[in-house]
């Protein structure tokens, strides 16, 4: 029986990892440890999930009595970087939730980790396994368009999505790198992989527009008297899931889930706008908005042969037109597939723990793609906060 253990039991690694795992290969996985701040949290995997875990609340402990071949890590982004480290050090592959970290130095310490150890790190980008995107990938690696000269690429959330990251961790840069790292890495990471290539230079502007700059942090949905009228308005105990895993866990650490998306302390963005420069000669037009009607992303692309037009919105079947430079159009329509992340993430978990050893749209990714989409939004950040161009150059070690 292979042996993987989990770091940070919260709904993302009780969604893709602790069911799938369950579901897909209970008989030759198991998630036989899971640390975590709250008990409780951990308990809700082990009565839903995988009966056979253990709850540790201190990670060496774990690692030490489990000897995992892997350990997944699925805490708040910027405490990535310390337990890959940890679990590089102690001899195990890595699975890594995106983003793979928040900063350069976190990026390097991995980096450092990861060669000495000889040992693995995969970062989980599961929008390379949604089926439209799949075949994106196909047409413009198989030059379908040409060598890629522009790249336009707007993602909207709407704004039951966008505000949710104002209602906890997300919303203090400290601890997700702001949304241009958290949200952006997705997004980097596709154009990245789409056009083989990564940024020379990034230049950035971006706003907090909507949410924050109002309440006071203590301020929260469930106790809010101004619940009726809000818009935003999230209800924590009608969802089961959602009630055990944040409700009923906030006894162990006082972790809230629906603080209020107009909390003063939220120093993230929610209007971004990004421009790059690639080192092959593409140039990347971004923006990442939070607080839409609708939820979808659009890609076009440029190339010497023709263009390439993508719009997915979720639960809806998505499109591809290849626009040839003759006149000529051709149409894919791509049906949704089911499952979360439009099939992504079970894709993503047979390819990650099913020994899939083909891998022809190389959608694997590895920490050194992971350094690749984190640092364009460092670098993006600093743009805005510098209010300069900054360029890939300036960190030698890492790109
Ligand atoms: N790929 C995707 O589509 C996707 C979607 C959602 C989240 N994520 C990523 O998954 C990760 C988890 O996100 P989430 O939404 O489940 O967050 P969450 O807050 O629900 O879960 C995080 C868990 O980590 C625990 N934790 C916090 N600090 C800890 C510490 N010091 N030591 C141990 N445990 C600690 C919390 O108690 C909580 O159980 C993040 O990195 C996020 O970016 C990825």
């Amino acid at each position: 029986m292979r042996r993987f253990v989990l770091a940070g039991a919260g709904h993302r690694a009780y969604e893709m990892f602790a069911l799938n795992l369950y579901e897909k290969y209970r008989d030759t996985i198991v998630l036989s440890g899971i640390f975590d701040l709250s008990r409780t949290r951990a308990e809700y995997f082990i009565k839903n999930a995988d009966p056979r875990s253990v709850f540790y609340d201190d990670f060496d402990k774990m690692i030490k009595a489990e000897k995992p071949e892997g350990v997944i890590v699925a805490v708040p982004d910027a405490l990535h970087d310390k337990y890959v480290v940890k679990a590089l050090e102690y001899g195990c592959d890595v699975v890594c939730e995106k983003p793979m970290t928040t900063s350069a130095e976190k990026c390097a310490r991995i980096l450092q980790a990861e060669k000495k150890s000889g040992k693995k790190v995969t970062v989980t980008f599961n929008l390379r396994f949604v089926p439209v995107l799949m075949k994106l990938k196909e047409l413009v690696s198989g030059g379908a368009v040409g060598a890629p000269l522009t790249v336009h690429y707007e993602y909207l959330l709407d704004n039951p999505h966008g505000a949710d990251y104002f209602r906890r961790w997300h919303r203090k840069a400290e601890n997700s790198g702001g949304m241009l790292v958290h949200k952006s890495t997705h997004h980097f990471d596709l154009v990245n992989w789409l056009l083989d290539d990564a940024p020379r230079s990034v230049a950035a502007r971006a706003r907090q527009s909507l949410y924050g700059q109002k309440y006071d942090s203590g301020k929260r949905c469930l106790t809010c008297p101004e619940k009726k009228e809000c818009r935003f308005y999230f209800d924590i105990t009608t969802q089961d899931r959602i009630r055990n895993l944040y409700l009923d866990a906030e006894k162990d650490n006082g972790y809230v889930r629906d603080g209020c998306v107009f909390a003063k302390e939220a120093d993230i963005y929610d209007n971004m706008a990004v421009c790059a420069e690639y080192h092959k000669g593409a140039v990347l037009t971004y923006s990442l908005t939070m607080f839409n009607p609708y939820e979808a992303h659009r890609f076009s692309l440029t190339g010497t042969d023709g263009r390439i037009e993508m719009t997915e919105r979720y639960n809806v079947d998505s499109e591809i037109t290849v626009f040839h430079n003759d006149g000529r159009t051709t149409v894919y329509k791509i049906p949704k597939d089911t499952g979360t992340h439009g099939g992504g993430d079970r894709r993503l978990i047979e390819m990650v723990f099913g020994g899939h050893k083909a891998d022809p749209l190389k959608s694997m990714a590895s920490s050194a793609d992971g350094i690749r989409s984190v640092m364009t939004g460092v670098m993006a950040n600093k743009s805005i906060a510098e209010n300069r161009i900054v360029f890939a150059s300036e960190y030698p070690e890492l790109l």
